[in-house]
């Protein structure tokens, strides 16, 4: 089983005098200001989630976007500060945007643009000439940063997603061979109409095949990009060996299922802290003698959390015995709000949250609770371990860790998962109850189906669930991306 130590090991005997730099638009942490303190605050997101861990084992430089004023405080002269706060073991490089840079690059480009090209929500990419420059500016930037971090070493670059498909062109451009590249595209990969959208198509492409390595969630957008590749550029492609050649260079292209650090989770949500806020969050909710129902998701239209409300509305209306003896929380995590498409999605969300309370509200109860302020992660935990069942019911989905980390908090094998079929999630997690968010009538009878499950159906299907999670934990994705990357001997394929 992969580990910590074995990852750690694994970099340090083969790695050799190479540096480890990751580079993505979101940074792991964030300072802000509560009261007259400036605190950390780890970032939302399923990059971070996951790669929060791999930094803290391997000992890094980590680059990314700081977001708030305060973040420019505690940074040193060449914008370094050093994290996590209470145990420091990796560098993170913040990189400062402008207004215009921001708008242009991450609120047009790429989540106006690439992330809604990316998922199957029917919502309309929009491409515009200007985002497209601060595009490639910021992307310039994020080389000109790495290149400086690296120096004339010979250095590894980790890139991660869809804000930063050039950046491995502009390092090629410089005059340092010692750099191997790789990137990992964390969201899905579209079919080669929907890609042929894309006005700077080509560009792209040539840019993702400047890297050494491409990992993809799964084999099917490892597929959709090969089809891709050949609609759009001259280029041989290899799917036995999964290799593309473009202009004499070869990249590598393979699916490398996230995960999440499955044996901290775990540890840490049998922790009697935890047990303690399990307590007081019982009381706070009013969940006595009640079922509770959870979902947790970044406010985004991709995520069906309209979807999983009127699924709930449904099967109120279906199973009324269920009043009063249930509730269903649903955290939302505020992301991209400048974006008018998520502005949209709060307006729509809340007033779905107040209709459909005031439709089946019944003295003090209410059936839905709902909360986009921010939570701390000791009391996701607690919530994980209160849920009789966790609702993950996204319209599309790369990989979808929520369903992962709820099964790690499982250890007392209760809890039932249900699981969006159009999450890369659902490839692994088959004993989930497998469910269609565009269908309210299934839906609502899959949530009556977790409610109703027998313990010895629930422990079944939860202790494969964590098993699968268990031995495919981040620790052996990191080690599968970097021994792919480095040819080593303990290639596990
Ligand atoms: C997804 C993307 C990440 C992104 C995260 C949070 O997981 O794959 O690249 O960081 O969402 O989104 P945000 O725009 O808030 O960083």
């Amino acid at each position: 089983m992969w580990d910590k130590t074995q990852l750690k090991e694994t970099i340090q005997t083969q790695m050799g005098d190479y540096k480890l730099i990751i580079a993505s638009n979101r940074q792991p942490y964030s300072h802000i200001k509560k009261g007259s303190e400036i605190i950390c605050q780890r970032q939302p997101g399923g990059l971070v989630t996951a790669l929060t861990p791999v930094m803290e084992t391997v000992n890094g430089t980590w680059i990314g976007t700081g977001t708030s004023p305060y973040d420019k405080e505690v940074v040193d002269s060449d914008n370094k500060i050093q994290l996590p706060p209470d145990n420091p073991s990796f560098s993170l490089k913040r990189i400062f945007l402008s207004k215009q840079e921001m708008d242009g690059f991450y609120y047009g480009y790429s989540n106006e643009g690439m992330w809604p090209l990316s998922h199957i929500a029917y919502e309309r990419p929009t491409f515009t000439a200007e985002d497209w420059e601060y595009y490639q500016k910021v992307n310039k930037r994020y080389a000109e940063a790495i290149l400086e971090e690296v120096g004339k070493e010979k250095a590894f670059v980790w890139i991660q997603d869809f804000h930063l498909m050039l950046v491995a062109k502009y390092l090629r451009e410089s005059d340092n061979p010692n750099i191997i590249t790789s990137l990992f595209w964390h969201i899905p990969w579209p079919n080669p109409e929907v890609f042929g959208i894309c006005p700077q198509k080509n560009e792209l492409l040539e840019g993702l095949l400047a890297h050494d390595l491409l990992g993809f969630q799964v084999k099917s957008h490892c597929d959709n990009f090969f089809q891709s590749v050949e609609s759009s550029l001259e280029s041989r492609i290899d799917r036995e060996q999964n290799v593309v050649t473009h202009t004499k260079r070869e990249t590598i292209v393979k699916p490398f299922p996230i995960s999440i650090d499955f044996e901290q989770i775990s540890k840490e949500a049998e922790s009697k802290d935890i047990e303690e806020r399990m307590e007081q969050l019982r009381e706070e909710y009013n969940l006595k003698g009640k079922k509770v129902i959870f979902g947790i998701d970044r406010i985004d239209y991709t995520k069906g959390i309209p979807d999983k409300l009127r699924a709930i509305d449904r099967f109120i209306e279906k199973r009324p015995e269920y009043r009063e003896k249930f509730v269903f929380i649903q955290l939302g995590q505020v992301s991209r709000i400048q974006v008018p498409r998520y502005k949209a999605l709060n307006d729509e969300i809340n007033s779905l949250v107040v209709d459909i309370n005031w439709k089946h509200s019944q003295g003090s109860w209410a059936p839905i609770v709902f909360t986009s302020e921010y939570v701390q992660y000791q009391d996701i935990l607690a919530l994980y371990r209160l849920a009789d069942i966790c609702i993950v019911s996204s319209l599309h989905d790369g990989m979808n860790l929520v369903a992962k980390e709820y099964v790690a908090t499982r250890s007392d094998l209760d809890g039932v998962l249900l699981l969006s079929q159009f999450t890369g999630a659902a490839r692994e997690l088959s004993d989930a109850i497998i469910i269609n968010p565009y269908d309210p009538e299934s839906f609502a009878g899959a949530i009556a189906q977790g409610l109703a499950m027998l313990p010895e159906e629930k422990e079944k299907r939860m202790k494969k669930m964590r098993d699968i999670v268990e031995n495919n934990n981040i620790y052996r994705w990191a080690g599968r991306v970097l021994s792919k990357l480095l040819n080593l001997e303990f290639d596990e394929e």
